[in-house]
């Protein structure tokens, strides 16, 4: 049986804290929900940290129905969410249904993520009436990149605060099950998790969120482009990966590797005639 939204909304009721990591691909999906990761976001993040683009606007819905797919075949329990790309839900209600359906019937997600508070609060209300889960995003929401005029910290004047307690209220109130945080003073992120009946997933919104997500390429170090202030690298995969690369052209190149261990035997004198 997977987790399910509910699972995740009784969280904060009981007041246990709740991990989601963001996964692009089948086997380290498979790692996270055995390391007992809580539930699994297939972000459009993949389009800086695994294609290499300098935002997530490139990102198409193809794209990420395809990595999507393989995230849930890794997982049999964890819940998984589609994170719906750049607009792909912005032109109406109808194109917002229609691309967050394909994460449920052709991915097999159990729900999606979209970003914006008040105004995609409608969008978010109607999805949950045709069966499907919203997880909400408000803060720095990347796909606003250009209009925040870079990756800033949000909220930081009165106003800007008030506007996102109003647009936490927006999503709870429309039914979200849970909403991410992300780069905001902790002190709105502790106020705004006390303001909303949905569990709170912080990004660099300090710890008084519900929960907590990370880009698993940051925190397994793996991505050397930046590393986010509200970053922790838990592990430096660059360093093993490029130690582990380093030895294998050593070895090839010097004859060490492959040896008789990582080769097939035949009876040669089949081979006779054929020389
Ligand atoms: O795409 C993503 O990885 C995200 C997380 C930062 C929440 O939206």
């Amino acid at each position: 049986m997977r987790t399910t939204v509910n699972d995740i909304r009784e969280r904060k009721q009981k007041g246990e804290k709740i991990t989601m990591l963001t996964c692009y691909d089948y086997s380290t999906a498979k790692l996270l929900e055995e390391a007992g990761i809580d539930f699994i976001l297939v972000g459009d993040s993949l389009g800086t940290v695994v294609l290499g683009y300098d935002t997530t606007l490139p990102v198409t819905m193809d794209v990420m129905i395809h990595h999507a797919k393989a995230v849930v075949r890794g997982t049999s329990k964890a819940l998984v969410v589609g994170d719906m790309p750049f607009m792909t839900y912005h032109t109406s209600t109808e194109d917002c249904l229609r691309n967050a359906a394909r994460f449920l019937q052709e991915a097999g997600c159990q729900a999606i993520k979209l970003e914006g508070g008040v105004t995609v609060a409608d969008k978010v209300k109607r999805c949950i009436e045709c069966g499907i889960p919203v997880m909400g995003h408000i803060g720095l929401t990347p796909q606003s990149v250009n209009a925040f005029g870079g990756h800033k910290l949000q909220g930081k004047t009165k106003e800007a605060a008030a506007r996102l307690v109003q647009d936490a209220i927006a999503l709870d109130q429309a039914g979200a099950f849970a909403i991410v945080l992300e780069t905001i003073p902790a002190a709105l992120g502790t106020l705004i998790t006390q303001k909303v009946n949905c569990p709170t997933i912080g990004i660099g919104a300090g710890p008084g969120c519900d929960g907590q997500v990370q880009v698993i390429n940051d925190m397994l170090g793996s991505f050397t482009d930046f590393v986010p202030r509200h970053a922790k690298q838990y592990a430096h995969l660059a360093t093993i990966i490029k130690d582990a690369a380093s030895q294998y052209d050593k070895e090839v190149k010097s004859g060490a590797f492959p040896t008789a261990k990582n080769s097939f035997a035949m009876d040669e004198s089949l081979l006779e005639g054929l020389k």
